[in-house]
């Protein structure tokens, strides 16, 4: 089998990268060692995530806020097993489309596990003991990352658990300590905080989303304490260790000695991920990692062979699922003759808690740092609940200094007063 181009890993890098140079003409294979393509993305991550967080939604608005529209709905009951099984379904459906995009696009399937059997070829290992030998020109290494579950954690995926296991549990948990007020620990425990769990986060920094702007962190750390949320901030776990039904979490203050101990029914690890190489074999392609497990990878992604690429996870930069895959539309581009271009500081994250956090370019932190002039505009976003008057007056502001902006919010709050 002789291929143009071989993409190893089907996560939104991946699979995204195969259509487009399938598209662009090049005879393309993906391999993906799971049954289902999609990688993390599309199976255990944002897809499955984003089910369970519409639907705690739903439950949290019937029993915290229809009372108020005058909607009396009696006592509710969670079926958190239907709620998984929905979950479930969104994600078959999900990745079924890519199947189908695969067969439209002429892109060659193949499951197992990739292997370098030298720089042009691979070798695909599946269950049954089968090897597969493909010879490609190029290759792109789209192969993901993993949960970091230090061993002091016991992981043991029953009752000490990452994102992945956290999304299958049915029966709703009186009590979940969450290791890191990042983004899986935010969202996750939103979800577990809405269907009435005690949920704890235990983050070693000063504050939680500490990737962005220190306002999104107040406000959100104001918004998750009102749903019930308790934070631990400048504190470490230092060991948990499980029993069948319980979990205990060691906590320690990060500048003092103080230690004490939370008991749980699950502790959900989530302290970042690791870019996924294991069983790639990359010494027979001469592809070298940097000091933190990454495929180090040029301003072309072009790892340290010249006709092997890296995207998405693992290799540096944000863990999004939309930076893989413009980073695999960037290499498909390249081979096929093109000059595409990528504008790391446009990458946008989002925070899909409520409220929503969004950002995008560098933070206010970040621009103290490196000394760079910057103006701060804020408006607050409450002002948007009266639509017609503020859609003037947002007009307006575009035109007005920034010094301005504060007398407007007080006169749109007198003006919301008013019946409009
Ligand atoms: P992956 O999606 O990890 O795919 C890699 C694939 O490679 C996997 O299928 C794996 O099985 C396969 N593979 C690995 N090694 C081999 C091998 N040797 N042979 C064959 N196959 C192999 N990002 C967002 O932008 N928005 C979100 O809302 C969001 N939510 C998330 C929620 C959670 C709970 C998690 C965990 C992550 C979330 N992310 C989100 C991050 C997003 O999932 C990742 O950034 C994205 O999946 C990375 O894509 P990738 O293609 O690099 O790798
Ligand atoms: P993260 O990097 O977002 O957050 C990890 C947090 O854990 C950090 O705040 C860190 O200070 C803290 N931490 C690390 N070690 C600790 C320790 N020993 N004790 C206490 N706290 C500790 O990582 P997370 O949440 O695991 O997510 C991984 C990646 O997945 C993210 O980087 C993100 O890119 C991606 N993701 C994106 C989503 C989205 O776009 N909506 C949703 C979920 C995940």
């Amino acid at each position: 089998m002789q291929y143009d181009l071989t993409i190893i890993g089907s996560g939104p890098g991946g699979y995204v990268a195969a259509i487009r140079s399938a598209q662009l003409g090049m005879k393309t294979a993906l391999i993906e060692k799971y049954d289902t393509l999609g990688g993390t993305c599309l199976n255990v991550g944002c897809i499955p995530s984003k089910a369970l967080l519409d639907s705690s939604e739903h439950y949290h608005n019937a029993e915290v806020n229809f009372a108020a529209h005058g909607i009396n709905i009696g006592t509710l009951q969670i079926d958190l097993a239907k709620m998984i099984e929905r979950k479930n379904e969104v994600v078959s459906q999900t990745v079924g489309g890519i199947d189908f995009l695969m067969k439209k696009n002429k892109v060659d399937v193949f499951h197992g596990v990739g292997a370098f059997k030298d720089p042009h070829t691979i070798l695909v290992s599946q269950a049954e003991g089968k090897t597969q030998e493909i010879s490609t020109r190029k290759t792109i290494i789209a192969t993901g990352s993993k949960p970091i579950t230090p061993a002091a954690f016991n992981y043991d995926k029953k009752r000490v658990i990452t994102s992945t296991e956290a999304l299958n549990i049915t029966k709703v948990p009186k009590k979940m300590v969450i290791i890191g007020g990042g983004v899986i620990g935010l969202e996750l425990g939103s979800v577990y905080a809405r269907l009435g769990t005690e949920v704890t986060v235990v983050e070693f920094l000063d504050r939680i989303i500490a990737g962005m702007d220190v306002d999104c962190s107040k406000e959100l750390t104001r918004s998750l304490k009102k749903l019930g949320m308790i934070f631990h901030l400048k504190h470490m776990v230092t060991k948990v260790t499980s029993s069948k039904n319980q979990v205990k979490i060691e906590v320690q203050k990060r500048d003092s000695d103080e230690t004490f101990e939370i008991a749980a029914d699950y502790c959900l690890v989530a302290i970042g991920r690791r870019p996924y190489t294991d069983g790639l074999q990359l010494e027979n392609a001469a592809v070298k990692l940097d000091e933190k497990g990454r495929v180090i990878v040029d301003e072309h992604l072009q790892t340290t062979h010249p006709d092997i690429y890296a995207i998405g996870d693992v290799i540096r930069g944000a863990m999004l699922a939309h930076k893989a895959e413009e980073e695999g539309i960037l290499v498909a581009e390249q081979l096929a003759g093109q000059k595409p271009h990528i504008n790391y500081n446009l990458i946008p994250g989002v925070v899909y808690t409520w409220p929503e956090v969004a950002s995008v370019g560098q933070t206010e932190d970040e621009l103290k740092e490196k000394q760079i002039a910057y103006k701060v505009g804020k408006f607050p976003y409450k002002a948007l609940v009266a639509p017609g008057p503020v859609w003037i007056w947002m007009v307006w502001l575009k035109y007005w200094p920034t010094k301005q902006l504060m007398k407007c919010w007080e006169y749109i709050s007198s003006v919301r007063e008013q019946p409009i």
